[in-house]
């Protein structure tokens, strides 16, 4: 197997980030989030991951800002996870593994408390993400619960839960129909 090599996305990179992020979605609205956070606050440059195999990025990992309000009505900056992409032709070989560890440590040494992610639980259930609810978190969006998943970076971080906020660029486009939202609402609850 080639080695895969993840680094921060680069200037010069947007373009085969979206490239990547249509092939392995399978549509546009996923190349649209991911430019349209890159020109928020909520983007945070060294957390926008590439794995580059031999001279080609073949995946993408993206983890934004995003708020917590506690019930006491403190504001907590975590991150979100979204979107993740590895193209068809380098699937199932880890990549996206390795993309989701690699973004994780990162995360934890620049200080961000938690991570969530609106996602299929039994993938994001590998890398010891569980149900944000179990916290009392909760999410405004629409999708089922169970698809809401949280991991903490710090210890005790996510005690006592709230309400998960995400920044307006992502919950628009949510809305507007992301292709991974309708496969979690076929999906069974
Ligand atoms: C999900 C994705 C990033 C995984 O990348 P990858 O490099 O293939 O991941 P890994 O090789 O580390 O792990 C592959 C495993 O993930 C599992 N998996 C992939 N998609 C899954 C899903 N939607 N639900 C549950 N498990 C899933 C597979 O069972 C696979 O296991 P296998 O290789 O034993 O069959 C990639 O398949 C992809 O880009 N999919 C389309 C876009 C997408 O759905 N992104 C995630 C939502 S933002």
């Amino acid at each position: 197997m080639q080695e895969v090599l993840v680094r921060q996305e680069k200037q010069g990179d947007a373009e085969a980030i979206a490239v990547v992020n249509r092939s392995a979605f399978g549509g546009d609205e996923e190349a649209q989030l991911v430019a349209a956070l890159r020109g928020s606050e909520s983007f945070i440059p060294e957390l926008s991951l590439v794995a580059v195999v031999g001279e080609r990025i073949a995946g993408h990992i993206l983890l934004f800002r995003a708020r917590l309000e506690r019930p006491a009505g403190q504001i907590m900056d975590i991150l979100a996870l979204a979107p993740m992409a590895v193209v068809p032709s380098q699937s199932h070989r880890g990549i996206g593994s390795t993309l989701i560890q690699e973004a994780t440590t990162r995360a934890r040494d620049l200080g961000y408390p938690a991570i969530v992610v609106i996602g299929h639980p039994d993938y994001y259930g590998r890398f010891d993400f569980t149900e944000a609810a179990t916290w009392g978190i909760n999410c405004a969006l629409p999708v089922p619960a169970k698809s809401v998943t949280a991991r903490e970076l710090t210890p005790g971080a996510l005690a006592g839960g709230g309400q998960l906020r995400y920044p307006a660029e992502f919950s628009r486009l949510f809305i507007q129909g992301l292709s991974w939202r309708a496969g979690l609402q076929a999906s069974p609850d």
